[in-house]
């Protein structure tokens, strides 16, 4: 009896290191950084990228890489990896608490070490102890920039106890690590009063002076991570070697795809395939976004599920093992009322519409950008309503929402996701009155 076959489409949560696809010169260059830092020259980096574009997968995989042997540069890294998320409510002294608890989870697996870290930590239970909460601020008892400049010579202290490159041999743990390696997910969440420039940059400087080289920051956010450290800091983001995240090639996407036709065949169904009109079409809808093209990916394949469920063989008894997704799959999956297209248009692009749709002047840019080939037209076939004076303010508000892009080379606009186009035009037909 052959098992109805699990969708091996991942839309809902990051990839696993495993199934990690494409990424070659930005793992390249995020290696890179690791090499510096196992050689004593740490180059701290920012990795920034929209929504969904695959942030958390690659750190994940990157995680993997710094406990064991690079893919591409054959060097072996065994770092200590402690992982952070921001979210908008985070305290200085949340922050630090958060890392504290991150690098003991690690550690603090035999009692010299649970003794060490308790007295490396002695500040954060100091302040506390007077009734500061990690919630609450800290700024009566203490300055934020004692709070950080404590922290540097705690983790100073650490590395020096769990690292390669200092003198001291490690009496608390059996092992010495390459370096420790925090890495500060959803940092464009990082609120205002934790000053996430002025933090670091007080923080990374302090590790410099004191000749520590052994500690590394990864951050990763969304683009506005960067304003997030400006307003901190001015000067913090040349701390930062950034990394910035775009679409996938065809080629990586196809790979993709291709993961998931061996992975039905182990699953058994041995003649499982997805045709190349198939692979195109989600290529098509995704733009390479690997969030879309794990999505359409599922709902393609759900779609393909149906049509056999609909059709005379009982699958239950007996699954076919000549079971295919086709183009038509690929479309049904993205357009129909609860597929692809609607699920990426709720997570992406309503709020950022509806927003801007206040605007005739808008809708009708997007509504003529929609309508014409390829999503695109140059500047001067652009029309504007009779009472605009600034067509350039409204392409320019466009650009900064995501929705269009500019090709400067070209003098052409165009909408930056097809599947935008999609959900625009199944969403609002004749989108302007
Ligand atoms: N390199 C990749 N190979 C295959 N799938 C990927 C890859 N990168 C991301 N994905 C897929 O894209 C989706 C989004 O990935 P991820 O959560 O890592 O993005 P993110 O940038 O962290 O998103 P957010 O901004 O919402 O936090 C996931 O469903 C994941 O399966
Ligand atoms: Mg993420």
């Amino acid at each position: 009896m052959n098992q109805v076959p699990l969708n091996p489409f991942i839309p809902h949560q990051p990839v696993k290191p495993d199934e990690f696809v494409g990424r070659s010169a930005e793992i390249f260059d995020l290696e890179q950084c690791l090499s510096h830092a196992k050689n004593g020259t740490p180059r701290h980096f920012l990795l920034t990228g929209d929504r969904g574009i695959g942030k958390t997968s690659l750190m994940d995989y990157l995680r993997s890489v710094g406990r064991s042997v690079s893919s591409d540069q054959k060097v072996n890294f065994d770092f200590l990896v402690a992982d952070i998320i921001l979210d908008k409510y985070t305290t200085t002294l949340e922050f630090i608490r958060k890392i504290e608890r991150a690098i003991s989870r690690e550690l603090e697996k035999t009692e010299p070490a649970r003794a060490f870290l308790s007295k490396a930590w002695e500040f954060l239970n100091r302040v506390e102890a007077v009734g500061v909460s990690v919630r609450s601020s800290p700024t009566e008892v203490r300055s934020d920039t004692m709070l950080r400049v404590e922290l540097a010579h705690s983790l100073i202290n650490i590395s020096n106890r769990v690292c390669q490159k200092s003198d001291y041999r490690s009496d608390v743990i059996s092992k010495q690590y390459d370096g420790i390696l925090i890495i500060v997910d959803e940092a464009d969440q990082a609120p205002k009063d934790l000053a996430l420039g002025a933090f670091l940059k007080t923080f990374l400087e302090t590790l410099h002076r004191e000749r520590c080289t052994s500690v590394m920051f990864g951050l990763t956010g969304l683009p506005t991570a960067v304003d997030r450290l400006l307003e901190g800091h001015r000067s913090s983001l040349r701390l930062f070697h950034q990394v910035r995240l775009g679409c996938l090639r065809k080629i990586e996407v196809i790979d993709i795809i291709d993961q998931k036709v061996l992975d039905i065949r182990n699953q058994g169904v041995s003649k499982f395939d997805i045709t190349d009109a198939a692979k195109e079409v989600i290529w098509m809808y995704s733009d390479g976004h690997p969030h879309f093209v794990q999505q359409l990916g599922y709902c393609a394949f759900e779609a393909a599920l149906n049509s056999v469920r609909d059709s005379a063989v009982n699958y239950d008894r007996e699954f076919p093992m000549d079971f295919c997704v086709q183009a038509e799959h690929v479309h049904q999956g993205a357009l129909h009322r609860e597929g692809a297209i609607q699920i990426m248009g709720d997570i992406y692009f309503e709020a950022v519409f509806r927003r801007l749709s206040k605007s005739n002047e808008k809708l009708l840019i997007l509504r003529q950008l929609v309508e014409s080939d390829g999503f695109e037209l140059p500047r001067s076939e652009i029309k504007c309503l009779p009472e605009t004076n600034d067509v350039d303010n409204e392409l320019l508000d466009l650009c900064d929402s995501g929705l269009i892009i500019e090709d400067r080379l070209t003098d052409c606009y165009k909408i930056r996701y097809a599947s935008f186009a999609y959900w625009l035009s199944t969403n609002t037909p004749g989108i302007v009155p």
